[in-house]
């Protein structure tokens, strides 16, 4: 058979309340066109993000109800310790709330003032926790990873020549980790190969540096591995996962993604010390160590997800919709990033709107389009996220204006995958015809957040 279905039948429904394209009008007017602000309610389909938004599965909720909510050493703990050792190898486990939380841990013992951490890409706040802690975050993306129209099977891969000429510049001894993020958000969603990681690995065995992934998408890392990498068509997710993390010292991990939760995340290692350092950061701000910020449910409902997540029907599945979403885009002439990732569709907003300017956003502009045209909820990843005004007053953009469709995990059919399309393809029609935006309100940080707008 050549369709493939959603492995899962719906036990329970969140009824979604419609709105009119009038009322939309007035709804993104009054948000001041920044989807952030919009009530979730007054939104259609929402793919502002695929963290913490999964669905989880009758097992998880049935896990769950079974939580053990014992201050130190609960049922849940244990639980939740094997399954991340069983999937990652690592010895240690730290529980914490999200992938945050454990950035900010990792930091806080590992950089410091003139210290430099290398990435293929850092996400956002891997980047933010490294420089709160005044250190250096740099990224080292291979050739052709953040161009949309590049067709290549890993783009998320690192560039190992210029990790070493970064290592020899800053010397060895300032580079307290080398990172890689599995796979790689902020370009795409574009997956790392399994060669990759060798690679990196043998770069920092050369210089006897730690290696640890930021694995808050490694089983659909793992999928682009089996289906893409010479040598590993036969292997099983699990053991794809494990060889991955065979080559590194330890991982942090936002569970909101690849463990199928709304909530928790983790950090797994080798290092006796480090993990006690870690371990007395946690008690100080997280939690106690067998919980780290979290309920004992919330770990059981991890400890179910980090299985299910591995189960090929779920993945195929998973990976087919993102690739199929693709492809109609495509076939209609839609500039997207190309070949798609494991978790979105980024638009190509410079294409889409090659008549606005970067300074007048055209992601946000496109954004509010796809929220007035269908109730459709997308995030601008561009100029508004990482543009700004130099000191001579001139406007320095991102190196893509992109509008990110992210796909929550088991929550929407592929009827609501086919409106999207229409939606998407009805403001495609229109494009001429859309405006630029202008700022209401500056946000100081992070503008992409609480910053708002008017059309121009
Ligand atoms: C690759 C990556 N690392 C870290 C994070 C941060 O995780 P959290 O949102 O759980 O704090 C994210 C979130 O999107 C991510 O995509």
């Amino acid at each position: 058979m050549k369709t493939i279905f959603e492995p899962f039948r719906i036990k329970m429904v969140e009824p979604v309340k419609m709105t009119t394209r009038e009322e939309r009008v007035q709804i993104i007017e009054k948000a001041g066109y920044n989807p952030f602000l919009i009530p979730a309610e007054k939104v259609l389909i929402d793919l502002l993000t695929d963290s913490g938004t999964s669905a989880m599965s009758t097992d998880q909720w049935a896990a769950m109800i079974k939580g053990d909510e014992s201050y130190a050493g609960a049922k849940s703990w244990f639980n939740f310790e094997a399954a991340v050792k069983g999937v990652t190898g690592f010895k240690h486990v730290i529980p914490a709330h999200q992938g945050r939380a454990a950035e900010r841990l990792l930091f806080s013992v590992l950089a410091a003032e003139g210290k430099v951490i290398p990435s293929n890409t850092h996400f956002d706040t891997t980047r933010g926790n490294i420089e709160f802690r005044h250190a250096r975050a740099l990224d080292f993306v291979a050739p052709g990873g953040e161009d949309p129209d590049v067709i290549a099977d890993f783009k998320g891969n690192m560039d190992v020549d210029a990790l070493e000429k970064c290592i020899l510049e800053n010397g060895a001894e300032n580079i307290p980790v080398v990172m890689l993020t599995v796979t790689n958000n902020a370009t795409g969603g574009q997956p790392v190969s399994m060669q990759n990681i060798r690679e990196t690995r043998a770069v920092c065995d050369k210089y006897d540096l730690p290696l640890f992934l930021d694995v808050a998408r490694f089983a659909e890392n793992a999928w682009f591995i089996k289906t893409r990498e010479p040598g590993y068509a036969d292997k099983s997710l699990r053991e794809i996962a494990r060889e991955m993390f065979s080559y590194a010292d330890g991982c942090n991990m936002s569970a909101k993604k690849d463990a199928l939760v709304n909530i928790g995340g983790f950090i797994a290692l080798n290092d006796d010390k480090l993990a006690l350092d870690l371990k007395n950061l946690l008690i100080l701000s997280e939690g106690y160590v067998t919980y780290g910020g979290l309920a004992g449910r919330d770990l059981d409902a991890m400890a179910q997800g980090l299985q299910e997540i591995l189960d090929e029907d779920y993945m195929r599945y998973r990976i087919a919709t993102v690739e199929n979403l693709g492809d109609q885009l495509n076939k209609l002439g839609i500039p997207i990033f190309n070949p798609p990732g494991g978790h979105a569709i980024y638009i190509n907003a410079k294409k889409f709107l090659p008549h606005i300017p970067a300074w007048e956003f055209p992601g946000q502009s496109l954004v509010s389009e796809l929220y007035i045209e269908g109730g459709v909820r997308a995030c601008e990843i561009g100029s508004i996220m990482f543009g700004y005004w130099a000191k001579d007053g001139s406007f320095v953009g991102a190196p893509n204006e992109l509008v990110r469709l992210a796909l929550p995990r088991r929550v929407y059919t592929r009827s609501h995958m086919d409106y999207l399309v229409e939606v998407v393809a009805e403001v495609y029609a229109k494009r001429d015809s859309i405006r630029g935006m202008k700022f209401r309100y500056e946000a100081p940080i992070l503008r992409h957040f609480t910053s708002t707008f008017d059309r121009l």
